[in-house]
């Protein structure tokens, strides 16, 4: 098993030369660079069953590559952060939440949230857990967090791009005993840390611009504090909700091309939401990166990038499923955070508080010009 250890960082090096070296395992003379995914459900272990690979389901080498290279990623320069992978998004979210929480507890959720949460409040309320819930924009979540054991933010909310200051919240949380977690899938790692803003755990779906190619399912938790690190890796243990050696290996290959992706894909989703602003109808358009938006002083204060979803509304269902046909660059499709660009009308799975004509739109890697030029001509297309 090689290197274990790591590459130690580049100090002072940019998000570009750090996501090509992250997780690096020391060269070792005739190995690849980046080690092959290690198939196996056990290891060779005689004697006493102690050590980093023992089974399966515990620990994987390729696990471990990747674990190092997000802890790199959402905490540079930390070595007290810990990082576990998960098979899903839903699955980290899942592991903090049943691992911290207990019976007569109570935990703030986002009102506005990904739109499987209120199946993970049905199911804290049946353990017993009190849970209250708040939008996300103005900070909302702070008014009912007395009392509470665990703050769960998501900022940039999905789909609505509402964003709440993470450095306020915590302070206030701590202030009152609680932990915080948030949901950094929107921003990536390259975007925001939330560990920086004093927040206990970043969890996210890996599943999303992380890895990019809209090919592998995954969801990770980053967090400082070993007994709560400790619980979470229990958690893991005994729910089994870990990934497969095939989808971390190539979410670590992806890792290396974050820096490029998010750029391109940020810079693009600015100029399609610019766009979208100068239409002559008023579509209601939202990404923070747009200083007009009402998220953006907020956001400028804690991002370093505004992410690559957009959301804006046309005036009805119809016209909405009309300019999702007329696009010929953008897929209908859910999820976010891609190379190919996609688009989906968000009332139409009937989870999120949204109008009918509402559309969350990722951008893609394409070329700035021929997805706004498509945006562009849908809209008008699908105004006749
Ligand atoms: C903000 C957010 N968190 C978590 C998830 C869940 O991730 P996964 O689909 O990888 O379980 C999603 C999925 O869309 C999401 O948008």
């Amino acid at each position: 098993m090689s290197g274990t250890q790591g590459q130690a960082p580049v100090p002072g090096a940019g998000d570009g030369t750090r996501v090509v070296r992250a997780g690096l395992p020391e060269p070792v003379k005739y190995e690849p660079t980046l080690p092959g995914p290690v198939f196996a459900a056990h290891y060779h272990l005689p004697g006493e069953p102690t050590g980093a690979y023992t089974y399966g389901r515990d620990e994987n080498p390729t696990w471990t590559h990747l674990e190092r290279a997000i802890g790199g990623l959402e905490a540079p320069g930390e070595s007290d952060v810990e990082t576990l992978v998960f098979a899903s998004g839903m699955a980290a979210i899942s592991s903090v939440l049943f691992s911290q929480l207990r019976s007569g507890d109570a935990v703030v959720l986002p009102s506005d949230g990904y739109q499987a949460l209120p199946l993970v409040r049905g199911q804290l309320e049946a353990y017993g857990i009190e849970v209250r819930t708040a939008p996300t924009g103005g900070d909302a979540q702070l008014r009912v967090l007395d009392g509470a054991r665990l703050l769960w933010i998501e900022t940039p909310s999905n789909p609505g791009l509402d964003v709440c200051d993470v450095r306020r919240l915590v302070e206030e949380a701590h202030a009152r005993g609680a932990l915080v977690a948030v949901d950094n899938t929107l921003a990536t790692p390259l975007g925001q840390r939330p560990l920086e803003l004093g927040a206990d755990f970043s969890v996210a779906s890996g599943t999303k611009q992380l890895t990019g190619h809209g090919d592998v399912l995954l969801g990770y938790v980053t967090g400082r504090d070993p007994e709560a690190m400790a619980a979470v890796r229990r958690w893991r243990k005994i729910v089994g909700a870990i990934p497969g050696p095939m989808e971390a290996w190539l979410a670590h290959r992806s890792l290396a091309t974050l820096q490029l992706r998010v750029e391109r894909q940020n810079a693009t989703a600015l100029a399609v939401a610019e766009a979208l602003q100068d239409w002559p109808e008023d579509l209601a358009v939202r990404y923070p990166g747009l200083p007009k938006d009402p998220s953006h002083a907020v956001a400028a204060g804690q991002m370093r990038r505004f992410g690559c979803v957009v959301s804006f509304t046309l005036p009805t269902r119809a016209r909405a499923e009309r300019f999702l046909e007329e696009l010929r660059l953008v897929d209908d499709a859910t999820s976010f955070g891609g190379v190919r660009s996609t688009a989906e009308r968000r009332g139409r799975w009937g989870g999120d508080d949204v109008p009918e004509g509402f559309i969350r739109m990722s951008v893609g890697a394409e070329d700035t010009e021929d997805l706004v030029a498509d945006v562009l001509r849908a809209l008008e297309a699908s105004a006749r």
